[in-house]
């Protein structure tokens, strides 16, 4: 079943063709981040604009580049949101009007289960469950147990800024471009991690939530004690903030893991799930147990991609067959349900 994704929560425009929620036929994404380079972030209106002029060129091009044509389209999927509602609404008004004149029926998804579903993309076994899952995004942090294919209970969630906003306002204050993620990750190479004693908010007992704002707030204060920073400070500041939101992130995910005693497997997802360090962490604190972690197939599935609507959108159909119909209203949301 191949199932036509597009993808404009924020500021990628991406169009992707899947065949039974893994095989990859067609993943094309139109980057912004020259455009939002400039402002050192996304300015919604400018990314909007930019979605209506890319939107139908990257559809036609992931088509073409899966060679295959709309009849045997058997679906559109389209994110639904949480994200920024201009850019949604491109998408989604896209979708709906290729579903009415195309007579495909439309699978609205939520853009975190697209997440969690990029684990899925490429894969040759099947994944085990319950299944731990860690989604770490620019927008989104949360901890979420997966008892079965398209059911979720959120364990943990931000409070505040999610670990990519952080990485991102960090990079901001340093003077590092955007996106933030790869450009701290990049310097902190050459930093030291342990000049900086930066505070790791594990909250209450028991809580599986999540805060970065103060941490954030922990490395302005540090970066003005100087009227001007060096090279090296700013990579031991790079260096020593990473490590305080992976400890947090390892550590939270190991204590869930710890929680529940029956999980099979161990997921990391979203754009901050492409940090190295993040991942030879979480590879530490699980070196004693007999689990499979696992990561998407590749770093540009771990970012925005519309691969992974199209694959949460088949599991979706599956759990739900008559569910879809062609052509339905879609309300773009901002809300940070799964549903
Ligand atoms: O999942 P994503 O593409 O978009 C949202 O759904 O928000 O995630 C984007 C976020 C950005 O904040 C970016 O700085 C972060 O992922 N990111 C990284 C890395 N690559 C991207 N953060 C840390 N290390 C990276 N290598
Ligand atoms: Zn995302």
């Amino acid at each position: 079943m191949k199932i036509l994704g597009i993808e404009t929560s924020c500021d990628e425009t991406a169009c992707a063709i899947v065949e039974d929620g893994y095989k990859v036929l067609a993943n094309v994404i139109a980057s912004q981040i020259d455009l939002h380079q400039k402002t050192g972030g996304v300015v919604p209106e400018i990314a909007a604009r930019e979605h209506v002029l890319k939107m139908i060129p990257v559809i036609e091009e992931a088509l073409a580049e899966a060679k295959v044509g709309w009849p045997e389209i058997y679906a559109i999927a389209v994110t639904r949101g949480p994200g920024l509602v201009s850019s949604l609404i491109i998408g989604t008004e896209t979708a709906s009007a290729i579903s009415y004149a195309k007579e495909k029926i439309l699978i609205p998804v939520q853009h975190i289960v697209g997440h969690i579903y990029s684990n899925w993309l490429e894969v040759e076994e099947e994944i085990k469950f319950p299944a731990l899952v860690l989604t770490v995004s620019g927008g989104h942090n949360e901890l979420i147990l997966m008892k079965d294919h398209c059911e979720f209970d959120v364990l943990g969630e931000t409070r505040d800024d999610a670990a990519g906003e952080a990485f991102d306002k960090v990079a901001r204050i340093l003077g590092l471009g955007y996106p933030g993620g790869p450009e701290i990750s990049r310097i902190a190479e050459n930093g030291n991690s342990r000049r900086f004693k930066f505070p790791r908010a594990f909250l209450e007992q028991g809580s599986f939530d999540f805060s970065f704002s103060g941490l954030k707030t922990a490395v302005l204060h540090e970066a003005k004690k100087k009227e001007e920073l060096s090279g090296q400070d700013k990579a031991d500041l790079a260096a020593s903030f990473q490590e305080a939101v992976v400890e947090v992130l390892a550590g939270k995910l190991f204590a869930a893991y710890q929680r529940f005693s029956n999980i099979k497997e161990v997921h990391l997802a979203g754009g901050v799930s492409a940090n190295k360090r993040l991942r030879s962490a979480v590879i530490e604190k699980f070196s004693l147990e007999k689990i499979k972690l696992r990561c998407p197939p590749s770093i540009k599935y771990c970012t925005d991609n519309a691969a992974m609507i199209a694959g949460a959108a088949f599991f979706l159909q599956q759990k739900n067959p008559q569910k879809y119909r062609s052509a339905t209203n879609i309300i773009p949301t901002t809300s940070f349900e799964i549903w």
